[in-house]
């Protein structure tokens, strides 16, 4: 019976004409009865060349490599393998014997699947994990590389005040700004904030406003939706803020973000809900904002560069780190502890000679923290000899030496570096102000700004005017 119905069956033939997997079908000398249409492209034969002829022949002409059916007519048990076709596409083969009354194979039925496009995902998946162990393990050290208080030099009175204030507020929610020039530690303190948080299991995503072309800025943020634009990819992608879900989002230079984000930064904070780009299903996000900006975001605000709602938004803790200038404390402590990182680094032992640490204390860096730590690591490397001396250091450095007392250079800097001139002043006005403010006194002035007493003096005469009591 079940041989007419195989051999014979009108049915069969129109399953095995339209199936997509390769079937083939032989008895029990090995001659084929039966094959699927697919069979055709997938081993390179004609239908009506093949039915008829033997698996054993096949093999002698290399179009089974080796034949399943005859590994199975041999053991008389079903069989899987891999093989690779004649058309070099990789297939999987497996081949069951059927039996008869006694026992006996009456017929070998194998089917064959191709799985090259499998195996090319499998690879991908394989290398995308890869990937995905290396960030992780980036990750992971970039988490821990700030992580102690003691990695953050505090022993000027500014900053241990400003490091007791991150200590009370680093468990809370609330969004923080940190303002302060480029190089003072506004990224590493976001980083500790986030570290000593309730999230710091979580992600801190890291943005830096100015730094990207503000067309690709949108979707940088809030990621985009499969064809959103040309060049859009298939399948769409996630924002930084979508993937801070849980977790820190920090934006740096914030001042750069463009008013029409602004807006949608603001919505995203008052939402906490946003869609991506060219997206029509609202997706929650739930992030600690921590903001940086090395610009004086209230002007922005007076000048109409930035939003004034956006800016109370983000600014519910204002943590301002002062110019390394201003803390000559931390300035003694970074210098000592960025010479013994380097000297272990590359392997030396070098010290100052007393000329150089002079100069490195009266300079007035406005590059801060950052360009003192390029600044030592560069010294330890060019210099010959144990004793770093003067002709390591780069001229405009060196001209922060001589008889001069720390403030009369600080002023005369202010003219020759003309581009800079602006901006330090209007800083230097603004410090003299608050401290003034706070303080109500020049000697208080003076405490406050590591500067003494008569120079305190003439400035809060110069920018404010004194008035006598
Ligand atoms: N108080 C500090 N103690 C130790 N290292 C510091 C301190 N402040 C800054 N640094 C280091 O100086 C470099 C610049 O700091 P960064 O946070 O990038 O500055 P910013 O973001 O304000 O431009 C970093 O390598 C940082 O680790
Ligand atoms: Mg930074």
């Amino acid at each position: 019976m079940r041989k007419n119905w195989i051999e014979e069956s009108d049915e069969l033939e129109l399953i095995l004409e339209a199936i997509h997997d390769d079937i083939l079908i032989a008895d029990a000398d090995g001659v084929i009865l039966k094959m699927s249409k697919s069979f055709e492209t997938m081993y390179g034969v004609k239908r009506e060349d093949t039915v008829g002829k033997t698996v054993f022949e096949m093999e002698e002409q290399g179009i089974f490599k080796p034949s399943i059916t005859a590994i199975v007519l041999n053991t008389g048990e079903k069989t899987t393998m891999r093989q690779k076709n004649i058309l070099g596409r990789d297939i999987v083969v497996s081949a069951v014997p059927i039996m008869d009354g006694n026992g006996k194979i009456s017929k070998v039925i194998s089917f064959s699947r191709d799985v090259t496009d499998y195996l090319a995902m499998q690879e991908q998946y394989h290398q995308m994990e890869r990937k995905i162990q290396q960030y992780s393990a980036e990750l992971q050290e970039l988490r821990t590389k700030v992580g102690k208080k003691g990695d953050i030099v505090s022993e000027s009175p500014s900053m241990t005040s400003l490091m007791n204030l991150v200590e009370k507020i680093a468990s809370y929610d609330t969004n923080v700004l940190i303002a302060g020039e480029s190089g003072v530690g506004k990224s590493m303190l976001a980083k500790y904030l986030h570290q000593t948080g309730s999230r710091y299991e979580e992600a801190f995503v890291e943005i830096n406003c100015g730094a990207i072309p503000e067309n690709l800025m949108e979707s940088e943020l809030f990621g985009y939706e499969a064809g959103a634009f040309t060049g859009a990819g298939k399948s769409g992608k996630a924002g930084l803020i979508e993937i801070a879900d849980k977790g820190t989002l920090f934006l740096d230079e914030i001042s750069e973000l463009p008013l029409n984000l602004q807006v949608k930064l603001l919505k995203v904070l008052q939402d906490k809900c946003f869609m991506r780009v060219g997206g029509t299903k609202p997706i929650y996000s739930d992030f600690r904002l921590i903001s940086a900006s090395n610009r004086n975001l209230r002007q922005a605000v007076e000048r109409g560069t930035f939003r004034e709602d956006l800016f109370y938004r983000i600014n519910v803790i204002n943590l301002e780190i002062p110019p390394l200038r201003n803390r000559q404390e931390d300035l003694i402590q970074l210098i000592a502890r960025f010479m013994e990182q380097y000297n272990i680094r590359y392997q030396e032992n070098k010290k100052l000679s007393p000329q150089v640490y002079k100069c490195l204390l009266n300079y007035r860096w406005p590059g801060n923290v950052r360009e003192l730590e390029n600044i030592i690591e560069r010294i330890i490397i060019t210099s010959n000899g144990n004793e770093i001396t003067e002709d390591a250091l780069p001229e405009y450095l060196l001209k922060s030496m001589g008889d001069r007392e720390p403030e009369s250079f600080q002023e005369e800097l202010v003219s020759f570096e003309p581009a800079l001139s602006d901006s330090v002043h209007n800083l230097e006005k603004e410090q003299i102000i608050r401290a003034y403010q706070k303080h109500g006194t020049t000697a208080g002035v003076a405490r406050e700004l590591g500067i003494s007493q008569p120079t305190a003096y003439r400035k809060v005469k110069k920018y404010i005017g004194i008035k006598k009591k």
